[in-house]
Parts: C-alpha cells; structure tokens; sequence
C-alpha cells in the first residue's frame, strides 16, 4: 500500500519514491565519457601494478569500448534501478565481458570516481567555454579595428558624459572577457589534481599508483588527501564562480544591445537573424535573442548559490548531497555556451548607424569637458574654475536649446573676457575623441592600435 498522506503518484511505496530521490543516471549519465575514460586508466593501471590480471584488463577496456559506442549510437539502455551512470556502466560491463567486469572496481569507490568524472567534465567544459570565448574577443576585436574611428556618445548614469568611439566600446569586453578567460584557467590550473585512488575515503592497502592514472587522464598530480579527494567541490563552485561573472558581463552586454536597438536610441541595426516580430505590433523588431542572454545570467548564478548551499553545512567526507552538484551545473554552463554562442552571432550582425552615433555623440553638451580643457590649458585657469565657466557657457546653450558649438563668440566672452575663437576648434565630437590620446584612451589611432594587439594576440592563440 502506497502512502495514504503522499502515495498518490506511487504504486509500490517508500520504495518506488526512494528510487525516484536516489536515482541520477536521468542527469549524470552526460558523464559517461569520463566515466569511461577514468575507468580505462584505472584498469590499466591496476594491471601494471599486478593487481589484476593483465587479459582481465584488456577484456575490461574492450567492453568500456564496446558500451562507449553503443552510448554513442543511442542503443543503451540506462535503467533507473541502477541508480547512476558507474553502476550502469558496470552492470552492462558485466553483461558483455562476464566476471572479469567485477575486478574493475577494485581499489575504487564510486566516491573518488564520481569526483574524478566530474572533475573531467568541468575541465572538458572550461576548455570548451574557453574557445568560445575566444571566438567572440575576436568577433568584438574585428569590429571595433572596423569602427574605430565612428564617434558615439559615453555615458555616466546613462546621461551624455563624452563622446567615445564604437570600437573603444567594443574593446571594454574584449577586456571584461580577458578577465573571464583568465579566471576559467585560474579554476582550470587548480581542479587539475587526480582525485582517483582516494577509494571512499581512506585510500586504499593496494599497491595502486595514483601518479599512472594521473598521468592517463591529464591530471598534473594526484591529489593529496584521500578525505579532502572525496569531499571537494570546489571545483565547481570555482567554474561556476568564474561562469557567474562572465554571465554579469554578456548580460550587461545584452542591456546595451537592448537599448541601443530601441526606436529611441536607434544605435545599431541588428538583422533579422537575431530579433523576431510581434504577433500583434507589424512595426516591431525584438531584440529577443539579447534578453534572454541577458536572463540566463539569473540559473548561472543560480546555480553557484544553490551548491555553496548544498555544500556549507557537509561534514567530510562524501555527503549524498554531493550528488546535487551536477544538474545545475549542467544546466549553468549549456546556459553560458549558448549565451557566449548567441553574443558572438550579435557582434558578427550588428551594425552601427553611424549617423545616428554620430548626431547623438554631439548632443547633451558633450564636448563641455574639452572646453573645460581648453581654459586651462590655453588661459591656463585652474581646472575648477574652468569647470564653472564651462558651466555658466553649458546653461547659455541650453537656455537658448542650441549645441555648444552654437554659442557665439561673444556670449562666450561675456562669462570670461580671455575666450578667444580658437575654442571652437575643441568643440567638435570628432576633435573631441581624437584629442583623448592617453593611453587606454578612446582616440581612433589608440583604438586601431589596441584592436590590432588582441587580433595578433588572438590570432596566435588560435594557431597554438
Ligand atoms: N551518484 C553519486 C553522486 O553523484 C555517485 C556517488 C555515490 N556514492 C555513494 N557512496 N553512494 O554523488
């Protein structure tokens, strides 16, 4: 008899319902690869080191072979019963090579297995995040080499600050995601110890040897304490970490793509490649494909806080808890992949409207700054008295809704004698962004050199 409080959905039982909370094969059996990797380098290993059989071995590696490819092929059956993806490999091992199959997990646990695969899925995935990454640095880097010179406005509380240009617009990510790749190799470089051998917790009385398995499956070393093997994921909270921050920075990416396609701010044409209509509103071009960019920042976060949840109260060593590490992980990185994925193909299909920059990077006054600059550096006024000049000027221009380069050499002069007409030479959006030769600085030449450095940088990395 099922429960009568909670047995609606359950023929059998607590048993029927225990299966359903234990079971992970319906998730962890996207490990399989690792799984069949980590179990290869263990058989081999413990035939090297005369703990097994060394045709027991070989009978061994042809059947991890043999189930690889019918995972491949879609022919296996993963069962429920059988809880996970070690215990469905191994069942199946059983059934195609015989007793043989039961020697493999000697010396192991499915404790240090299930972290070993694990952590070979992570760096798999880093290694592929990273590539993308790449990808879309040189998608942004070629763009801005393009527009390098096309002037827009920068903003400071979204209100009018200086004029910039597209392309030093376009490098501020490829520099946010320099960090990012940074923190994946930093993630990448201190997951990269064997946490296979350390058996359930304790190590093990075989002679085993954990630097031949670290060795087979790209490990630098094996990892030092059997306990700290078993019971680590930092790991992937570190990835996850790294993940979050690089999904706050497409998303704030994705607010800027949403804004500038607006009617309101018609910054860039995006095609129709990554926008849909409206079923009701014929005039309408959505920039869905950044919104939702922009929305998967929120299951990648997610999905770090929900496993620093799941781990902070653990006692060592293993926890079935642990077993919740991998969902959301699966589902946080699918997630970054396509919103990396969807960003490049935005960067490739937007268009700058020039003229539209072009007007927009001229107006709120945005050239007061040079003004500013030009008082102390040609009457040479200490800069918070020219700020105040500059001000007196701004308010004239605005009293009378005109640009600065509008007001006449004589209203100038009404608020400082010294102006002569020489200032309107600071005055254009253009003088203005090719003046801003500090380094860093949004000056054309400086964004055509810096654009070349990642392309070259990118460009060997690519070839490496
Ligand atoms: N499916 C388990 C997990 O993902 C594998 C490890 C199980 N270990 C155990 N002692 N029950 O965590």
């Amino acid at each position: 008899m099922s429960n009568s409080m909670w047995g609606g959905r359950f023929s059998e039982g607590p048993a029927a319902i225990m299966e359903e909370i234990n079971a992970s094969i319906g998730f962890d059996q996207k490990l399989y690869r690792q799984d069949i990797a980590g179990s290869k380098a263990h058989a081999a290993m413990l035939a090297r080191q005369g703990i097994i059989a060394a045709d027991d071995a070989e009978k061994i590696a042809a059947g991890l072979d043999a189930i690889l490819r019918e995972i491949e092929a879609g022919t296996f059956k993963f069962s429920r019963a059988l809880e996970d993806i070690h215990l469905n490999i191994e069942s199946r091992l059983k059934e195609l090579i015989g007793d043989a199959a039961g020697r493999l997990h000697t010396a192991r646990s499915r404790n240090d297995q299930v972290a070993t695969d694990f952590k070979l899925w992570v760096r798999d995935t880093i290694d592929a995040v990273d590539a993308a990454l790449r990808n879309l640095q040189s998608a942004l880097a070629d763009k801005a080499f393009e527009h390098a010179g096309q002037v827009m406005p920068g903003f400071t509380h979204l209100q009018s600050a200086q004029p910039v240009t597209f392309g030093h617009h376009m490098l501020a990510y490829v520099e946010m995601i320099g960090r990012d790749r940074g923190r994946f190799q930093d993630a990448r470089k201190r997951l990269n110890e064997n946490p296979l051998g350390a058996a359930a917790l304790a190590g093990t009385s075989f002679p085993i040897d954990r630097f031949q398995t670290a060795q087979a499956l790209g490990f630098d070393r094996p990892t030092a304490n059997s306990l700290d093997s078993v019971s680590d994921r930092d790991f992937v909270i570190e990835a996850l970490a790294a993940a979050s921050l690089c999904a706050i920075h497409l998303s704030r990416f994705a607010e800027e793509i949403v804004i500038w396609s607006s009617a309101q701010f018609r910054f860039i044409k995006l095609s129709d490649k990554f926008t849909t209509g409206s079923s009701i509103m014929p005039q309408k071009r959505n920039p869905d494909a950044a919104e939702l960019v922009r929305a998967k920042t929120g299951r990648i976060i997610g999905a770090q806080t929900a496993l620093q949840i799941v781990m902070k109260g653990l006692p060592l060593a293993y926890q079935k808890d642990m077993q919740e590490d991998k969902e959301q992980a699966f589902d946080a990185f699918e997630s970054l992949e396509l919103a990396i994925a969807a960003t490049t193909g935005m960067v490739l299909d937007m268009e700058p409207e020039s003229a539209t920059l072009k007007k927009a990077a001229g107006s709120g006054f945005a050239t007061a700054t040079d003004l500013a600059d030009w008082l102390v550096r040609e009457l040479n006024m200490p800069f918070r008295d020219a700020h105040h000049v500059t001000g007196r000027i701004v308010a004239i221009a605005s009293e009378r809704g005109v640009d600065l380069t509008k007001v006449t050499l004589d209203e100038m002069q009404a608020v400082h004698p010294a102006i002569t007409d020489a200032v309107y030479s600071v005055l254009t959006v253009d003088k203005s962004v090719r003046s801003r030769t500090s380094y860093g600085g949004t000056s054309p030449k400086n964004v055509r050199a810096q654009a070349k450095r990642w392309q070259r940088a990118l460009a060997r990395e690519a070839k490496a």
